[in-house]
């Protein structure tokens, strides 16, 4: 984590240097110490006018050196209206407000909600920071040469939130910066290049990202052999590099309470192996572990927010690449489930390490139920492109929050269909089922494939490929690894899953 802006929260007070953001709605509203500050500036109005400043969101006008002051720079922001859900439009505020400040700069936040908007003041002051914080993260650790002052990547500036409420601030702080850790660690590794990241190094940091109060058990070849995960062994056996799976365990709830499960797809590059992709973009399967990468920092969150809940995240660790070893086109490997699996194109290996995790995951933590993320299908991306993550359940109640966990984070979701229809299409003539589903419904045929290993557990499986990795740049993530799910799953767990 290269550049995290140091932020506070103090009393309300009227700052008299520096540089100064207040907020606005439509009606140039002010409240609270913004209105005071901006009745000192004597020709506001004038100002207004002459920037043709009309406080629509997201708008921002920035005045030097305002006269009637002894600030350096006043920047004041709109908030338009505030429509659409005041959750996720805080969280955006605090990024865009970060983008207007620039980089390295401190600032004072007047967090004086003007007055059309009944909206929280401690909650706009803490999601702005979340915000704020995501927006800043920038991966430069490759980088050389020297950053120039003015490169707008770079934001550690100090921000400093003022609101009455203070201390109530802070205290929401902890569960904010918490999420923020976990999706900084989720960004690092998918960034990560894979001659520095492979399975056994992935493993090794997650143990050491995770808070210390995580347990965490790494299970190498020699006890994934015995244990019997012959389909991910299967998908690693053409790389110099050994597999690996991590168990994480964070027990925040009653002792006897049933688990939730995180699992992941951690695919350290995906070549493609025998059926090997083609090479346009193949620099981007360095991402094909964001599955991975969101259940650490997932597990990261959840300890050091001490969330009241018992909860697991097991990821499956291999490389897939092409070799005199690898596993061939036609190959049938047998699952830790016992069941056979014909190996059709070994770019569908995803599956294939899931498959195994899966199984293991419900059959020795017996959890209440379990979601898995995977970078799974290149199909996923032509179906709803990188704005939503595909979703897949055998459990409506579990299909439903997550959807709502969704629209509260803006990391959506949107369900796709499971049929026995579709299960049909990965039946094999010479195993058990097959690895790939043919050339229609991609995804589905791939959630299929994963439902065969739940044993009936309730189960979601989200589809990442469009949202994990080369994500969309937007308020709060200028990250090529988005971090995405750690922010969704953590609300799913805190709506729903503690106390
Ligand atoms: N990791 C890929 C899916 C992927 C594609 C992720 C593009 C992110 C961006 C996965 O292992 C894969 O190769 N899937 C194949 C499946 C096919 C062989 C049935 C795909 O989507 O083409
Ligand atoms: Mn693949
Ligand atoms: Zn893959």
């Amino acid at each position: 984590m290269t550049s995290i802006p140091k932020i506070a929260f103090s009393k309300t007070s009227l700052p008299d240097s520096g540089t100064v953001v207040v907020l606005t709605d439509s009606r140039l509203g002010f409240s609270g110490n913004a209105k005071k500050l901006i009745g000192k500036i004597k020709n506001f109005e004038r100002i207004t006018k002459a920037a043709k400043f009309t406080g629509k969101a997201g708008s921002a006008l920035s005045i030097p050196a305002p006269h009637g002051t002894d600030i350096d720079r006043l920047i004041v922001f709109g908030l338009g209206r505030g429509e659409g859900d005041p959750a996720t439009e805080w969280v955006k505020t605090g990024g865009q407000v970060l983008g207007k400040i620039g980089a390295a700069e401190k600032a004072a936040i007047l967090v004086d909600v003007p007055p059309g908007l009944d909206d929280d003041p401690v909650k706009a002051a803490v999601d702005m920071a979340l915000g704020a914080r995501l927006r800043a993260y920038t991966f430069d650790r490759y980088k050389t040469k020297k950053k120039s002052e003015d490169d707008n990547g770079d934001c550690a500036g100090a921000l400093s939130y003022l609101l009455d409420k203070d201390s109530d601030a802070k205290k929401a702080w902890k569960a904010h910066e918490a999420l923020a850790e976990g999706v900084d660690i989720a960004r690092d590794l998918v960034n990560e290049p894979s001659n520095v990241l492979y399975p056994e190094e992935f493993a090794k940091r997650a143990a050491r990202l995770v808070d210390n109060d995580v347990e965490v058990e790494i299970l190498d070849e020699k006890a994934l052999r015995k244990i019997g995960m012959g389909a991910l062994l299967g998908v690693g056996q053409g790389s110099e590099k050994e597999s690996r799976v991590v168990v994480m365990r964070w027990n925040g709830g009653k002792k006897n309470d049933k688990p939730v499960a995180f699992i992941g797809k951690g695919v350290t590059f995906d070549t493609g192996g025998i059926s090997i992709k083609p090479a346009g973009s193949m620099e981007d399967m360095k991402g094909d572990m964001a599955g991975a990468a969101c259940v650490v920092g997932l597990m990261h969150t959840l300890a050091v927010r001490k969330a009241k809940v018992n909860a697991i995240g097991v990821i499956g660790l291999a490389e897939n690449m092409p070799d005199g070893k690898a596993q061939r086109p036609g190959d049938i490997v047998t699952s830790l489930s016992g069941q056979t699996i014909e190996i059709i194109n070994t770019d569908a290996e995803g599956r294939l390490v899931l498959g195994d995790v899966l199984w293991y995951t419900q059959d020795k933590y017996k959890p209440q139920f379990m979601v898995n993320l995977a970078t799974l299908t290149g199909a996923v991306l032509v179906a709803l492109g990188q704005e939503y993550a595909g979703l897949f359940s055998n459990n409506n109640e579990l299909s439903d929050r997550l959807t709502a966990a969704g629209v509260a984070t803006g990391e959506r979701v949107w369900r796709l269909p499971l049929d026995p229809a579709y299960d049909k299409m990965i039946d094999s003539k010479f195993a058990d089922m097959k690895n790939t589903g043919g050339r229609h419904g991609g995804s589905i045929t791939a959630a299929q494939f994963l439902q065969r290993h739940v044993n009936g557990t309730p189960w979601a499986h989200l589809d990442i490929a469009g949202t994990g990795m080369g994500s969309l740049q937007n308020d709060i993530n200028k990250s090529w690894g988005s971090g995405w799910g750690v922010r969704l799953l953590d609300r799913l767990v805190a709506d729903h899953y503690e106390g």
